[in-house]
């Protein structure tokens, strides 16, 4: 076991952390009240080559590993919640789904530009009435001839209104489970296919989240992705992947929520001292750096299992999880330490707390990640 750094790991760090501090610390208030999509940013995050970290660089990505791309997606996250989900969801679920079981003309037409940050990409799988229970979904493609026609709505998508591409699972056989579901690479100008308003949310409300409609929408065979009736294993392995992402996004928040801590509580000055020399205080600070490293360690050792190609499904799970309660714990007691001046928009930490908030809800609330971690102990895994 070895904790550290390559020389390759410390210089992507360092180029996230100064393109952070550089162009996404400043605006990132008013993007958030003004629930803007930061698209100068995404675009410059592309040049980076930030958009397709794990992606080979035959198909346009950065051919990096996972634990390179967790250092970058912290340093992201710390700057801009917003920024680091519209990152996430581009590399670990669209890349990574279209690089895992896409055709090889799929990857050269789509996972090039995606992965290059030339386009945007989106995964939608859920449905009003399908979160949890994912595979309960009612948006149907029927096969007619050489092209599909479907019919449905999805909702909860993230990037869906700004994304040129979207990873659409739906029925294709009603009536089998999950055995009849199948994904569909959706191109935005597909007749019949249309995204609903910018849902109002109370965090990362600079990534932009919606409603998705199809409508008799016609899709050609050779964009399926997949066999008819694998779409929901595809899904679940891709959203174990995507599960390291969010989870690192969370990490990025708790880590920004203890600097913030401690910054405020080396200058504070209460009953004539700064109030990092009150043991209350200590306290809080001693736990937020125990559990922003623990909730690290999770995240390494899934990316680490990832990168070796062995099953890293729980781990995923067990990190996301952790990383997500740590985020709302942390950016909670950040926001205690700051006290008045936590709770007014002007210092950004109550939108540390904000952003937290949906890292225990999206891509698998932590009760399922509970349901995931305890049937795979409950199998001996
Ligand atoms: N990888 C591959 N296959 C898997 C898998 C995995 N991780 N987990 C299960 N499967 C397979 C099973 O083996 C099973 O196949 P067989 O029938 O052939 O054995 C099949 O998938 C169905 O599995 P389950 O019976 O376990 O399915 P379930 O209905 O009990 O549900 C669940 C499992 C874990 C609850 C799943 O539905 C789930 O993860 N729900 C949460 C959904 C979710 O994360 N949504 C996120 C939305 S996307 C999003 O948020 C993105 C965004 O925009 C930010």
């Amino acid at each position: 076991m070895d904790f550290k750094l390559t020389d390759e790991q410390l210089l992507i760090q360092k180029t996230a952390r100064e393109f952070a501090n550089d162009q996404l610390r400043p605006g990132v208030i008013e993007r958030d009240e003004k629930a803007e999509f930061p698209a100068e940013q995404v675009k410059m995050m592309g040049e980076l080559g930030f958009m397709g970290m794990m992606m080979p660089e035959a198909y346009g990505g950065a051919g990096l590993d996972t634990i390179s791309y967790c250092l970058a997606m912290e340093e992201i996250a710390k700057a801009d919640a917003s920024a680091a989900v519209i990152m996430s969801v581009n590399n670990s679920l669209v890349c990574q789904l279209i690089k895992n079981f896409g055709s090889e003309d799929q990857k050269k037409k789509y996972l090039i530009p995606l992965a290059s940050g030339e386009k945007l990409g989106a995964f939608s799988l859920s449905e009003p009435q399908s979160g949890s229970d994912a595979s309960n979904m009612r948006t149907f493609a029927k096969r007619e001839g050489d092209n599909y026609i479907i019919n449905g709505t999805k909702n909860w998508v993230t990037n869906g209104i700004t994304s040129d591409i979207v990873l659409l699972m739906c029925l294709t056989e009603k009536g089998v489970g999950h055995k009849g579901i199948s994904t569909f690479i959706i191109e935005k100008g597909f007749e019949g296919f249309s995204t609903g308003k910018k849902e109002d949310k109370l965090g990362i409300r600079g990534s932009d989240t919606c409603e998705l409609y199809f409508e008799n929408c016609k899709v050609p065979i050779e964009n399926r992705l997949g066999d008819e009736g694998g779409g929901f294993k595809i899904a679940l392995g891709t959203l174990d992947g995507g599960r390291i992402g969010i989870a690192t996004q969370a990490l990025g928040i708790a880590k920004e929520s203890l600097d913030r801590a401690v910054e405020y509580a080396n200058e504070r000055k209460q009953f004539g001292t700064e109030i990092g020399n009150f043991g209350a205080i200590q306290t809080k600070i001693a736990q937020m750096a125990i559990q922003v490293d623990a909730a690290r360690l999770l995240i390494y050792r899934a990316a680490a299992k990832k990168d070796e190609g062995i099953p890293f499904g729980k781990e995923a799970a067990m990190a996301k999880n952790f990383a997500s309660k740590v985020a709302m714990d942390a950016s909670t007691q950040c926001v205690q330490i700051f006290g008045g001046y936590g709770y007014i928009r002007e210092t950004g930490v109550e939108r540390l707390m904000r952003d937290a908030k949906i890292t225990q809800i999206y891509e698998g609330t932590s009760e399922i990640q509970e349901l995931v971690i305890a049937r795979n102990v409950l199998a001996g895994n």
